[in-house]
């Protein structure tokens, strides 16, 4: 079967089917109760008018009307906490999937989308194909009920001024099908332009350090005053023409009521009609008029979900580029070697990475240095398989990573990535971040570990200190360091810090590796630095240009080699001496 722009979002629906359809069932009573006062009140007119009918009578009538409203109140009721409560739930669950599903994707398979925009599908979205199947058929299958039964009993109290009476309804389906073309346009276009304006929004908030920086609040303020007014302009041309298209309604309604008084009013004189029946004739145009126009809301309704729908399947049709292999090997007692074979790499033409063997004993330590762009960034990433590497070039415990188990990979080998990431939580929770199993005790040991301690301490609220976004109140190198006591407290078997300590001084970098090394006897640790004297602890140093390994040895072999190392060693000695100056 082709899949159609619903396919996915029907699919949440069997799950809420039940509710959805007990709603529905309500508007079978509500609908066609609604029909009945108006009957009860020309009854009771023509009744009084001719004398049949007396005060007993009346009240009677009046008693009757009121227990039908209640019921139709109930119906009412029913209806919308049934359809509502369903839409809701599809709702939920369908958002749920997609963030699911935005959670397996790696960053590279979204790099075309924008956080704002991922943001705005996931909100606007999704409610808007909510709206469609939840009021959206409510409203039209009330109208399929109420619009045909108006006809019917007003054809058979008076078949001619009901076919008069088609003249307005026909006037009205034509203003509805007029307006619908240019209110889609531009309800998407609003739709549109507000997603690209919380895209803007979004970008300048969270780079705020970066407009403030440069000093362009004027350039943002622009961007943004401009497309505000494009927004503003969609808005408006909206605006104007629901205003009109709702004046054309009203003037409808009431040019159907003046048919109705000079018809019917000539069919009452004749005899024709009673007094009540065209009485009956005004509450039913009211009743009918209705249901038809927000058929007119239900086609742009339509046409916004489907656009939803169709943006939603962009992002459920991203494959997830790292995905576990369908028959995973169980592997239990990791023992944390970690191994790489003529592993080669590349973003796009240009090989990246190129042609990388070692072998990293369990409790070893790996050094990798190089120059900025040189590749050490995405050997981390291929190493942890945040990115595939090639089958059968990256090996954990003689196992290829890409067999094992995802969530047993991603425990064990922990990394500590270049840029950090914190988030809007407690310096505890961010800490913790890994799992409920890490205590305070073990947050505090690590914190202690990672030399952030004596910081946090120094916050007003300690570990509890609330972090603002992206831990805007800490400095470049308590955020490194906060973040090391992260990738610490799950305590992997194998732990890769990428270039993680660059926002502390050079000693502090090395006294912090050093108590490091000396804690996580017995783990594998890969550390990535552009700094030769944090690797002086690792057993062996490969020193990357372009992608390749062109030395490799313990620091002090490469020192005395006096190759790339050994020049990046004096260098980097140099920029120190003349910093202590
Ligand atoms: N996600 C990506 N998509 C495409 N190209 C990338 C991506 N990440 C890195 N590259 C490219 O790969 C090359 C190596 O980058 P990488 O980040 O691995 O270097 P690095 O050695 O970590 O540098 P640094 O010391 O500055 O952190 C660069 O030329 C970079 O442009
Ligand atoms: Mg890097």
């Amino acid at each position: 079967m082709k899949a159609g722009p619903f396919t996915r979002a029907l699919s949440y629906f069997p799950a809420v089917r039940k509710r959805w359809l007990k709603g529905m069932l309500c508007i079978i009573p509500t609908s066609s109760l609604e029909f009945v006062l108006p009957l009860i009140v020309a009854h009771v007119v023509d009744g009084v008018r001719d004398g049949t009918m007396h005060t007993t009578g009346v009240i009677g009538w009046m008693v009757a009307a009121m227990g039908i409203t209640l019921v139709k109140g109930a119906g009412k009721f029913g209806m919308r906490w049934y359809i509502t409560g369903a839409s809701r739930e599809f709702e939920r669950n369908y958002r749920q999937d997609y963030f699911h599903h935005l959670m397996q994707l790696t960053p590279r398979d979204v790099a075309q989308l924008r956080t704002g925009d991922l943001m705005s599908r996931s909100i606007a979205d999704v409610e808007a194909v909510r709206m469609m199947l939840g009021p959206g058929l409510m409203y039209v299958s009330q109208a399929a009920i109420v619009v045909p039964s108006a006809l019917v009993i007003m054809a058979i109290i008076d078949p001619t001024l009901t076919l008069v009476m088609l003249i307005p309804f026909i006037g009205l389906a034509t203003i509805i099908r007029v307006v619908a073309g240019p209110t889609q346009h531009w309800s998407e276009a609003t739709q549109e332009r507000i997603a690209e304006l919380s895209v803007v929004a979004q970008e300048n908030f969270s780079g705020v350090r970066v407009v403030k920086a440069f000093a362009t609040e004027g350039v943002s303020a622009s961007i943004f005053r401009r497309m505000g007014r494009s927004l503003l302009e969609a808005n408006m041309r909206l605006a104007t023409i629901r205003g009109v298209s709702s004046a054309a309604i009203t003037a409808i309604k009431d040019f159907g009521a003046l048919i109705i008084l000079l018809v019917g009013g000539w069919h009452v004189v004749q005899g024709i009609l009673s007094v009540g029946d065209l009485l009956l004739f005004f509450m039913i145009l009211n009743l009918a008029l209705w249901p038809l126009i927000a058929i007119g809301w239900m086609i742009g309704m339509y046409h916004r979900a489907k656009a939803g729908a169709r943006r939603l399947d962009e992002v459920f049709d991203l494959t997830p580029s790292v995905q576990q292999s369908e028959m995973p090997v169980q592997h239990d007692a990791f023992r944390g070697e970690l191994e790489a074979r003529h592993l080669s790499f590349s973003w796009d033409e240009l090989p990246t990475i190129q042609d990388i063997t070692f072998k990293v004993p369990p409790g070893g330590t790996l050094g990798i240095t190089g120059r900025t762009g040189c590749g050490k960034t995405t050997l981390v990433q291929l190493l942890a398989r945040l990115v595939d590497p090639p089958p059968g070039t990256v090996f954990v415990d003689g196992h290829d990573i890409r067999d094992l188990p995802l969530d047993q990979l991603r425990e064990h080998v922990g990394v500590v990535p270049q840029d950090t990431f914190l988030f809007s939580e407690t310096v505890a929770q961010n800490i913790a971040f890994a799992g409920e199993h890490i205590d305070v005790d073990r947050v505090r040991e690590v914190a202690e570990l990672a030399k952030v301690h004596d910081d946090i301490m120094g916050f007003k609220n300690g570990y509890d200190e609330l972090l603002g976004e992206r831990g805007v109140t800490l400095s470049g190198g308590q955020r490194q360091r906060t973040a090391i006591a992260r990738g610490l407290a799950a305590d992997p078997p194998v732990i890769i810090l990428d270039d993680c300590l660059s926002a502390v001084d050079s000693v502090t970098e090395q006294a912090i590796l050093r108590t490091l090394r000396e804690t996580l006897a017995g783990r594998t640790a890969v550390i990535v630095s552009h700094r030769v004297s944090a690797l002086s602890l690792a057993d062996e140093v490969l020193v990357m240009d372009e992608g390749r390994i062109v030395e490799r040895g313990t620091h002090d072999n490469l020192v005395q080699r006096g190759g790339l190392y050994a020049s990046l060693a004096e260098r980097q000695r140099l920029e120190a001496e003349i910093e202590a100056l």
